[in-house]
């Protein structure tokens, strides 16, 4: 059962250092692969790092996260604007219209980099943080990083970022999960206020 899965879950930043063999990588990768995407665009690409230097020099560009170095592999969700043919900021419009003068406006590069496929690489990214942890997998997501960085060091095409580190490894320790809201804190049934002025 999935929720059996994820009650188990936690961020794992303690890694064992061993490899994770490629099918078993493969497997977390294809359930990154199978994710829903606004007008099926999947505008995602993954790199997955093996390679322990390039390992190294990624978890500076994450401003010296180093817990990082110890990690199996990496897996860089990489996203790129969409086209205006297929959408573009057309989309980011009707999702805003109040601020669709200041979307219209927006310099290229900062569109791209704040654009909402960015957002949509958090979910094949959590496919695969799901798949990992049925072959006992750890991972920890990683936003804290320099996003102009990174994108050169993988020689990107000028087009995409580097949206999301994600990593795995095996878990050298045993922790316990942190701790979530309940969920009557989170939930509201209708409108919001009516809701939560219940409890
Ligand atoms: C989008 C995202 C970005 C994150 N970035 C970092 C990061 O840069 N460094 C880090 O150590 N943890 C990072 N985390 C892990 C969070 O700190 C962690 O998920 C949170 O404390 C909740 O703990 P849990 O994952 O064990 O439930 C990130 C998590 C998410 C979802």
């Amino acid at each position: 059962m999935i929720l059996d899965l994820l009650k188990k879950r936690k961020s794992i930043r303690n890694f064992t250092g061993k490899d994770v063999p490629d099918e078993i990588i493969n497997y977390i990768l294809e359930a990154g692969r199978l994710s829903p995407s606004g007008g099926n665009e999947q505008p995602w690409k993954f790199g997955v790092i093996t390679d322990k230097a390039l390992i190294h020099d990624i978890s500076q560009i994450a401003y010296n996260q180093e817990w990082i170095i110890k990690a199996s592999f990496l897996v860089i969700l990489c996203t790129y604007n969409i086209a205006q043919s297929h959408g573009g900021r057309d989309v980011q419009k009707a999702r805003f219209p109040r601020h669709s003068k200041i979307i219209e406006e927006l310099d290229d590069e900062i569109y791209s980099k704040l654009h909402m496929e960015e957002h949509q690489t958090k979910i094949p990214g959590t496919h695969m943080v799901i798949a990992a942890l049925e072959h006992g997998i750890g991972s920890t997501w990683v936003s804290y990083f320099d996003v102009d960085k990174l994108t050169s060091f993988l020689n990107l095409p000028s087009s995409y970022i580097a949206s999301e580190i994600i990593a795995f490894g095996d878990p050298a320790s045993n922790e316990n999960v942190t701790v979530k809201k309940d969920l009557n804190e989170l939930v509201f049934r209708n409108k919001f206020e009516s809701w939560f002025s219940r409890i």
